[in-house]
Order: C-alpha cells, then sequence, then structure tokens
C-alpha cells in the first residue's frame, strides 16, 4: 500500500502533518499518476495532479500533499495542491468553457455526458468504491451504497437538463413576454470529507446540467476519489475547463474559491463556523450566490407504539452508518418513557453486535473515523459527557491503537444543557433522552441552532404528521431514517444552511431567472 514518489519519514505520520497544523508541505516533482495497491489486492492508476482545463497538472509551485488512509495511518500517496495562482488558472478555464459551446448548446448535450459519465462510473464501481474506503475509511459496503447514489444522481441530473424550461407570460396583446432560466457562470464548490464522492454528483450534477462550469475543492483528507472522477469525465470528452478539480487546503485553496471575483457562485457542504466564513467572504468579493449545506443535531424519536425492532434498525443507521460522519446523523435520540427501557437496551445489544474495524473485512458496518483530528474531537466529547454527567451506556472508547477507529458510542440520561446534547460530534456518537408527551418533544426537538432533518418512529399516523408538521428540519423521515433520494430535496432550516440540493430545487441554486419583455403594440405598419 506504501508506494511513494515522494515521501520522508518525518511526512509519513499523519501526528507529525498535525504538529505542524496540516500545513507542511513537499516540494517535488510527483509523478501524474501513480499506481496504488488497494486493500482488495487491485491495483489501479490514481491520478495526483490538480484536473485544469481537461488536463492533470502539477500545481505551479509543485507543492504536495500527503494522502493517509485512516484504518492504517499509513501514507496513500501525495496529490498536488492547489494554490492562489493555480485556482487562477483554473476559473480562467471555467471561465472560457462556460463562454463557449457549453452554456450554449442543446440542453441534451450536457445530459448525453452526463449519462456518459454515469455509465462509465458505473462500469468503474468497484475502483471508485474502493478507493472512497482506502481514502476516507468507511466500511466498503457504504462506499458502494454511495457510488451506487452517485450514479442515480447523474442520471437523475441528467434528465433535468433539457426540462430546465422557461415559460411564456401572458400581459394583453402588446407585449410579447417570456422567461428563461439561464446558468450561473463559473461555480465554485467546496466539499468536505464524509462523502467525498457522493458530494462531488450533488455538486458537479446539477451545475453541469444547467450549463454551469465549476472549480470544485476536495477536502484536504479525502482527495482521490474525485480526481478518479475526474479522470473518468475526461475519458467521456467532457469538453475542458467544464470541470476543475483543485486538491487542497481550506484556508489556501477554499479561500481563493470564496474569494475570487471571477466566480459567480459558491456551494458548500461542511461545519457551520467555515459556512459563516465563506458566506462573508463570498459578499465581500463579489457577492456571489451562496448556497451552503452544514451541520445538524438532528433528533431521531422514539414513540410509545413505535415497531420496536424497525425503531431501533433506524437508530442504528441513524448514528452508526458511515462511522457518525453524516450531517444528518440522528444524533439526539427521544424515546418515549412507556418504552424507554425496553428500546435504550435492545438499541445498546444492537449496538455491541456492530462489526467495527477493517473497511474491506467481510461483516464490517462501521469503519474508520477520517481523521486523527475527528477521533480526538470524539473521545474529547466521551470525557465531556462523562464529566457532565451522562450515563455511558456503551462504547466510549477508542478501538484498537492503529486507525482512527471509536467504539460505537451510547449516552443516556442526557439533558438539554450538556454539551453531548447540543453540539455537532460528527462520530457514531448517540445521546439518548427520555421524553413523555409529543407536545414535549417537539420543543425538545427544536431546541436546537440546527434543523437539517429529523426522525420519527410510530405507527399512529396522527402522531407521526402532528410532529412531522411541527418540526424546523429539511428532512423529516418517518419510520426509515438518512433515506435518500435524487427526486427529495435535502438542505437545511435555521443554522443547518441555505438552498437545496438534490430534487427539482437544486436547479433554483444553479439557475438565474431572465426576464424577456417585447413591446409589439403598434399591430401592421
Ligand atoms: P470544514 O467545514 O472546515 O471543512 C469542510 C471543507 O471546507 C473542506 O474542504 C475544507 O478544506 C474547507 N474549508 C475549511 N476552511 C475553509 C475556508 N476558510 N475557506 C474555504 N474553505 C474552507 O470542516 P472540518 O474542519 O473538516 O471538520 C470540522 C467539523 O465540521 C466536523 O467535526 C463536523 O462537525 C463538521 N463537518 C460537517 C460536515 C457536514 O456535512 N455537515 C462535513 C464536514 C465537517
Ligand atoms: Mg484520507
Amino acid at each position: 500500500m506504501l508506494r511513494l514518489a515522494t515521501k520522508t519519514n518525518a511526512f509519513k505520520n499523519p501526528r507529525t502533518m498535525a504538529a505542524f497544523g496540516g500545513s507542511l508541505r513537499l516540494y517535488s516533482s510527483l509523478p501524474l499518476s501513480q499506481t496504488i495497491t488497494l486493500p482488495s489486492g487491485q491495483s489501479y492508476e490514481q491520478p495526483t495532479g490538480l484536473f485544469i482545463n481537461g488536463e492533470f497538472v502539477k500545481s505551479l509551485q509543485h507543492k504536495t500533499f500527503e494522502v493517509i488512509n485512516p484504518s492504517t495511518e499509513e501514507e496513500i500517496c501525495h496529490v498536488y495542491e492547489a494554490r492562489k495562482d493555480d485556482v487562477d488558472l483554473a476559473v480562467d478555464a471555467a471561465h472560457k468553457a462556460f463562454h463557449s459551446e457549453w452554456s450554449q448548446c442543446d440542453p441534451a448535450v450536457r445530459g448525453k455526458y452526463l449519462l456518459d459519465l454515469a455509465d462509465l462510473m458505473e462500469a468503474n464501481k468497484d475502483t471508485l468504491s474502493a478507493i472512497e474506503s482506502m481514502d476516507n475509511g468507511k466500511a466498503l459496503p457504504m462506499a458502494q451504497g454511495d457510488v451506487g447514489l452517485v450514479i442515480n444522481y447523474l442520471r437523475y441530473c441528467a434528465g433535468w437538463a433539457d426540462k430546465l424550461s422557461g415559460k411564456l407570460i401572458d400581459t394583453g396583446s402588446n407585449y410579447f413576454n417570456y422567461i428563461k432560466r439561464e446558468p450561473i457562470g463559473v461555480c465554485g464548490q467546496i466539499i468536505p470529507w464524509n462523502f467525498p464522492l457522493l458530494m462531488w454528483s450533488w455538486k458537479i450534477g446539477p451545475a453541469l446540467a444547467a450549463g454551469n462550469t465549476v472549480v470544485l475543492k476536495t477536502a484536504e483528507s479525502t482527495p482521490l476519489s474525485a480526481l478518479y472522477a475526474a479522470k473518468l469525465a475526461q475519458e467521456v470528452g467532457i469538453p475542458k475547463g467544464v470541470i476543475n478539480i483543485v486538491s487542497g487546503f481550506g484556508k489556501i485553496t477554499g479561500e481563493a474559491i470564496s474569494t475570487h471575483p471571477k466566480i459567480k457562485k459558491v456551494a458548500f457542504t461542511g461545519s457551520t463556523a467555515t459556512g459563516k466564513h465563506i458566506m462573508k467572504a463570498a459578499a465581500d468579493s463579489n457577492l456571489k450566490k451562496v448556497t451552503l449545506e452544514l451541520g445538524g443535531k438532528s433528533p431521531n424519536i422514539v414513540f410509545n407504539d413505535a415497531d420496536v425492532k424497525k425503531a431501533v434498525q433506524n437508530l442504528i443507521v441513524g448514528i452508526f452508518y458511515n462511522s457518525g460522519e453524516v450531517c444528518c446523523a440522528g444524533s439526539r435520540v427521544f424515546i418515549q418513557e412507556g418504552i424507554y427501557d425496553e428500546v435504550l437496551e435492545e438499541f445498546k445489544t444492537a449496538a455491541e453486535h456492530l462489526k467495527v474495524g477493517n473497511p474491506f473485512e467481510e461483516g464490517v458496518f462501521q469503519g474508520a473515523q477520517t481523521s486523527q483530528q475527528q477521533l480526538t474531537k470524539i473521545l474529547g466529547y466521551v470525557d465531556a459527557g462523562k464529566q457532565e454527567g451522562a450515563t455511558l451506556v456503551t462504547g466510549g472508547e477508542r478501538l484498537g491503537t492503529k486507525g482512527y477507529f471509536v467504539k460505537p458510542t451510547i449516552f443516556s440520561d442526557v439533558k438539554p444543557e450538556m454539551k453531548i446534547y447540543s453540539e455537532e460530534i460528527f462520530g457514531p456518537f448517540a445521546v439518548v433522552t427520555k421524553f413523555k408527551t409529543a407536545d414535549e418533544v417537539i420543543e425538545l426537538a427544536n431546541d436546537s441552532e440546527y434543523g437539517l432533518a429529523a426522525g420519527i418512529h410510530t405507527k399512529s399516523l396522527d402522531t407521526a404528521t402532528y410532529v412531522a408538521n411541527k418540526l424546523e428540519a429539511g428532512t423529516v423521515w418517518i419510520n426509515t431514517y438518512n433515506d435518500f433520494h435524487p427526486a427529495m430535496p435535502f438542505g437545511g432550516f435555521k443554522q443547518s444552511g441555505i438552498g437545496r440540493e438534490m430534487g427539482e430545487q437544486a436547479f433554483e441554486n444553479y439557475t438565474q431567472w431572465k426576464a424577456v419583455r417585447i413591446g409589439i403594440n403598434n399591430g401592421p405598419q
């Protein structure tokens, strides 16, 4: 697994990197691709360059950074790091591509490119899933699920490409009016590390279908799958400059995107704190349009009349799916008093039966956390929970000494004033609170700065709809959880975000309306 063009022992260890604030960079002439052997034994060619104007290129300053496998803490490879001057080149390429055929062609042509890309991704789905698992640490079946969603979503976007129509507006016989949707231009897109490829598709799919071009920055801990996907985009012939991928760090590459004067829109997924920062930078530079998909502390509510087995499955999927690194994770669990002991016991038992470990091992449900930073953060919250007087039901510790694995963790007797109740932890960490009535749980659930998602488990349609109508959340799942569909919009109320991804609504963020009013009041001359 360790086969590198450039490496020194000092740079091999992620802790060394962390000690330097993750800002240490190498000056090298790393090749533009590298043969990597996946944990499954299969080898593949990993692009390492920046993807600018349809080609993989070295960064201008030849800086690179290290990519870590969080399950082994070993280096996978280095990739080139984009800085401001590289972002400028990427924006120029995207700008040129936007003003050429891409924004002007028959939209069905763009749809066909997306369909071709989806087909090629399908043909490469095993490689893509394995790359994702290796780089992010998620269990292989989760990565396979992600890749399936990516393919479906690109096809969904392709279907919309030629249906983003305008309309004719009748204001009387003296005028002919029409309104039409136009693309925005070069879009900057900044994505996180929890679903690297899925977020790639949520950003690129609607942007391209609507005729925009993109400069996308991956997260520094998971740059690999996006580069591989860019290679597939190159193979299907997506015109040069339409997609540009710049690997790099938030404060440098991300900042260059959010402040860039030629970028007309920025779409971001990540923490609320960074989202606020990006919004300010977007406003101060050139008032970019902004969409944000941010954090959450989503309630997952079990009522007395719920089907216990199904509800517990949904609690498990809610918080332990993708190692809990999910913006809409059902991290605050509320159980009604009549069923509390039974559900908590079953939840504990189920959590303890989850297989945690090597993402490539058969039967593993929960892989590694993506970075040392996340591991440390989660363990810090375990200490906080204990200090604040919550009861540790299960887990609460690291698993093993190599790789960033955390045992599925549940705290009960959690009170609203505790840190673990209100702050986003972003790990396999559920906090459980007892409630008596629907109105009480609605108040508890809404007592959060976030409003991304919520879950309700009940057999009563009355309870389900009463509670769903009152919850402040962009998505409400009833008797299911973490259950996505390309046609269903996703995004946050309150500080969980602005705008929607997926569904028809995603295209609102990537188009702008033009109103054309023609005076025809003179009749025949
Ligand atoms: P982050 O929000 O700082 O990072 C996400 C992306 O933003 C990365 O690509 C990063 O490079 C970029 N970024 C960081 N600073 C930037 C800046 N100043 N300008 C432009 N781009 C910038 O999140 P981070 O530090 O990786 O994780 C911290 C916490 O954020 C997590 O523990 C979790 O609670 C939350 N988070 C939430 C996510 C979600 O999907 N809602 C995803 C990732 C993190
Ligand atoms: Mg990694």
